[in-house]
């Protein structure tokens, strides 16, 4: 039985590399299609490199793009890829254009779709990631979901309880993998930082980064903390590109900028961090796991267990909120926190499990 497995942008690789793993040691045939969405080495190569996924079996090499043109682009293509190999299932992960292009053209070739990260849910529409998410589960035919919530999402929205398979969380099985190997790095060195004694930044959403007014807003807050400890902003190609058309000085605000990382640098910043301040999905999840207070810059997260039960704090952009928060985090208490249930290591397994029962 043949599966196809989707990677398209930065946040599909470490989802994908465990599933890919747990394949290879099953009796499924599997194949890696990379769709190009992203393309430079610091947001592609290097996490192929660092997660020791295979060579794509197909690569697209579609490129950036308004939202109908990329994810046009992908269907054409792909429609041809699924036409030529004739797959028994194809599996996408997350919520980028790459999961609900492919997602798409399969459902309209009635080959079976299974989406790994099901039943996230913002309730806003604002987010292309929304649109995406709730497109492809609604075609979807296996949906294997990360944490409790997702399920009543699914159901709300029509989907077929028999459909829906709580998994876990694989991008957590990439991160127990590849902790040992992340926490030999040097980069605290390389960057003269020392543990807990500096904050990691990421922004790319284009609701913060797109807007001037707000992007600056957020920047100046960021200063709060930037006055307590070097804040190190792995900076996003998006981001980049606002920042030098606003003309703003990151540096003048108290950011040290960097490169974008790979996943084991980028992972290592994060576990000796005093606290990360994101508008990212995934890296919510990642510092429930490492125990690292987040401050979510964003208005709604997807993922409310990592604020029920882990170290997440949804805070908005609202530059004053953002300030007192930062306040509070470096002077309260640090609060209990646990890792929500299945985020264990072993998710990408029992995914592969379920397949068996459903090839049958
Ligand atoms: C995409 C995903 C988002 C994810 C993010 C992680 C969608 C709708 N969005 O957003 O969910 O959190 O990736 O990175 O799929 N660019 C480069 N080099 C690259 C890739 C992109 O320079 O390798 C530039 C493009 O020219 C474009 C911008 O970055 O202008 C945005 O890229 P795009 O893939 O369209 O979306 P992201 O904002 O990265």
């Amino acid at each position: 039985m043949k599966i196809i497995g989707i990677v398209g942008a930065r946040p599909n690789f470490m989802k994908m590399a465990p599933i890919m793993r747990a394949l290879a040691k099953s009796d499924f045939e599997a194949m890696l299609c990379h769709t190009g969405q992203h393309y430079d080495d610091n947001m592609s190569k290097v996490f192929f490199d660092d997660l020791e996924l295979p060579r794509p079996d197909i690569f697209m090499g579609v490129g950036s793009g308004s939202h109908a043109k990329q994810t046009a682009k992908i269907m054409t293509e792909f429609e041809d890829i699924v036409l030529k190999e004739k797959p028994d299932l194809v599996m996408v992960v997350g919520d980028v254009n790459s999961t609900i292009a492919c997602s798409l053209v399969c459902a309209k070739l009635m080959i079976p779709i299974a989406h790994v990260e099901a039943g996230l849910r913002s309730w806003d529409r604002e987010m292309p990631e929304e649109i995406n998410r709730m497109v492809t589960d609604i075609l979807a035919d296996l949906l294997f979901t990360t944490s409790a919530e997702a399920e009543p999402n699914l159901l709300r929205e029509g989907v077929a309880a028999e459909k829906i398979h709580f998994t876990g969380n694989v991008m957590i099985d990439s991160l127990m993998f590849y902790l040992p190997k992340a926490d030999r790095l040097t980069i605290l060195d390389d960057l003269e930082l020392k543990p807990q004694g500096y904050g990691l930044v990421t922004l790319h959403r284009p609701s913060n980064v797109d807007d001037p007014d707000t992007f600056r807003g957020i920047l100046d807050a960021l200063g709060e903390a930037g006055s307590r400890v070097p804040l190190i902003w792995p900076m996003h190609p998006r981001t980049r590109k606002m920042i030098e058309s606003f003309g703003i000085d990151p540096k003048a605000m108290g950011l040290r900028p960097v490169e974008p990382l790979g996943y084991l640098e980028f992972m290592k910043l994060m576990k000796d961090s005093r606290l990360v301040m994101t508008d990212s999905g995934g890296i919510q999840e990642e510092t429930t796991v490492l125990g690292i207070p987040c401050l979510t810059l964003r208005e709604n997260t997807e993922r409310p267990i990592t604020c029920d039960i882990g170290t997440n704090t949804l805070v908005g952009v609202n530059p004053d909120n953002i300030r007192k928060t930062i306040i509070d985090t470096f002077e309260g208490e640090a609060q209990p926190w646990q890792a929500p249930p299945l985020w264990d290591g072993h998710a990408a397994e029992r995914i592969v499990e379920v397949l068996k029962g459903w090839a049958k």
